[in-house]
């Protein structure tokens, strides 16, 4: 935990703090202790970056789009900065994690201040006081791998979902990814840890919690606390919480007792998402995924067959070096057989450091775009296929919101993780209730809100 000293409890105060946060939801439960450790330092949230006086860019570095998008940001604040010189702009998450990035922003960008990794989160009151106080750069990053933050203030997005962390970083090194090097060996939490939150944001009236971690399936492998993630799953369950989600699961440690638990407990909600990255075995070894297609199938079918009405989505990456056009049909062959609900799909994007992007590539930028847009087109069939699935049928949706464009228009998402646009007549954010799924389209669903009798449904 961080203690504050009274200096730094008054740092922020009358002072305005805005947080961009880039990539998965790791770094999104990130930016929100963030936030939280701001906001015990006197900072008031600002929608406006004009208004800011500090500005965090909490990073991802899984591709290197992500990354230019986010040097983008940094070159547009320079006209803020020009403003505001006392504003600080300050930068964390996974680009500075690797060395030659940090070099680089440091090199390149003057304006960034304040620099810290994933593991250094802890460190933001020191750092900051210290950049306020002697308006030197203060860069805290890759030092040792510290165990994960517990009892870290944070300010959570949501009211009536959280995301929980149980682990972080990732020791599956598959060949294309620079997790393992900017996040780090896998640690997990202590599942009494994870409990405790767990049964705090129940009384606080959270309904849905997501477990995360890269690789949720290896939970516990590097404790010796004897709680897997089947039996942390178990354990989360039985505190009556009334929606779980995980993310993500590798195929390799998925175990059979893991999807018993999933089938049987009706709080574990019925989505799953499977990365298959490549449908072809030669690429699969290449990108030390260690699984064969023949054994991702297997599993996909034992879930299907176990778990009633469950929902999967997959991750794909499209033009591994050298990859061969029958290599990559392997990959669409496997798409027709898993139909996917939902999927993620993207050009192989070469990481510094990691053993794929070692490797001399002889395939075509244009190539890979295009077989990227042949995957799309079959992924969005199959989507939409399964959306439309839903037409007609009733389904639980727990309330997000309205829609941005039309008041009369709320959303939220179904146990199978499909987002629902409804007309509403008293539906209220954080509440779950019926929709009648009317269209079924690429990426979401259309419904009006029911009431069904209480003779057939528990109503909440
Ligand atoms: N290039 C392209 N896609 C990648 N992913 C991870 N690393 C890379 C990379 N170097 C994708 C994988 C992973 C998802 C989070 O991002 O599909 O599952
Ligand atoms: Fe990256 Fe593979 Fe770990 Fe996922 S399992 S974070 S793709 S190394």
């Amino acid at each position: 935990a961080v203690k504050l000293t009274d200096s730094q409890k008054k740092l922020g105060v009358n002072l305005n703090y805005h947080v961009i946060t880039y990539g998965c939801q790791a770094n999104v439960r990130d930016g929100e202790v963030i936030s939280g450790i701001l906001e015990q330092m006197g900072y008031t949230f600002s929608d406006a970056l004009s208004k800011a006086d500090i500005i965090i860019l909490n990073t991802c570095a899984i591709r290197e789009n992500a990354e230019k998008r986010v040097l983008g940001v940094i070159g547009s604040l320079q006209s803020y900065k020009r403003k505001k010189p006392e504003m600080v702009v300050g930068i964390c998450g996974c680009m500075p994690q690797q060395e030659q990035m940090a070099q680089n922003i440091v090199a390149k960008y003057p304006i960034v201040e304040l620099m810290f990794g994933t593991h250094n989160i802890s460190s933001l009151p020191t750092l900051l006081e210290n950049v306020l106080t002697t308006r030197k750069r203060n860069i805290e990053v890759f030092s040792a791998l510290g165990s994960i933050y517990e009892d870290l203030p944070s300010v959570r997005q949501f009211r009536h979902k959280a995301f929980v962390n149980i682990m972080d970083g990732c020791d599956k090194f598959c060949s294309y990814c620079i997790v393992p090097y900017t996040r780090g060996q896998q640690r997990s939490r202590r599942w009494e840890d994870i409990l405790k939150e767990v049964k705090r944001l129940k009384e606080e009236g959270y309904q849905e919690i997501t477990l995360l971690g890269q690789n949720v399936n290896a939970y516990g492998k590097d404790l010796d606390q004897g709680c897997t993630f089947a039996d942390l799953l178990e354990k989360v369950s039985d505190t009556g919480i009334r929606r779980i989600r995980f993310t993500t699961s590798h195929p390799w440690d998925f175990d059979d007792r893991m999807i018993d638990i999933i089938a049987q407990r009706d709080n574990i909600m019925p989505f799953i998402h499977l990365p298959l990255q490549s449908g072809n075995d030669e690429i699969l070894k290449l990108m030390n995924r260690r699984y064969t297609s023949k054994q991702y199938k297997e599993l996909f079918d034992r879930i299907k067959e176990k778990i009633k009405d469950v929902a999967i989505s997959t991750d794909i990456i499209v033009g591994f070096p050298n990859e061969t056009e029958e290599q990559f049909s392997d990959t669409l062959k496997m798409v027709e057989y898993c139909q996917y609900d939902n999927a993620y799909s993207f050009v192989f994007s070469a990481r510094e450091g990691t053993p794929a992007a070692r490797i001399e590539d002889s395939v075509s930028l244009e190539e890979k775009k295009r077989r990227l847009q042949r995957l799309n087109e079959r992924l969005g069939y199959y989507s939409k296929l399964n959306n439309k699935k839903w037409e007609g049928q009733v389904v639980e949706v727990l309330v997000d919101g309205f829609s941005k464009t039309n008041p009369e228009i709320m959303s939220g998402y179904t146990p199978q993780q499909k987002l629902v646009n409804f007309s509403y007549d008293n539906a209220q954010i954080g509440a779950i209730i019926y929709v009648k799924i009317t269209q079924g389209m690429k990426n979401s669903l259309n419904g009006v809100q029911v009431h069904p009798g209480k003779e057939n449904h528990e109503q909440y």
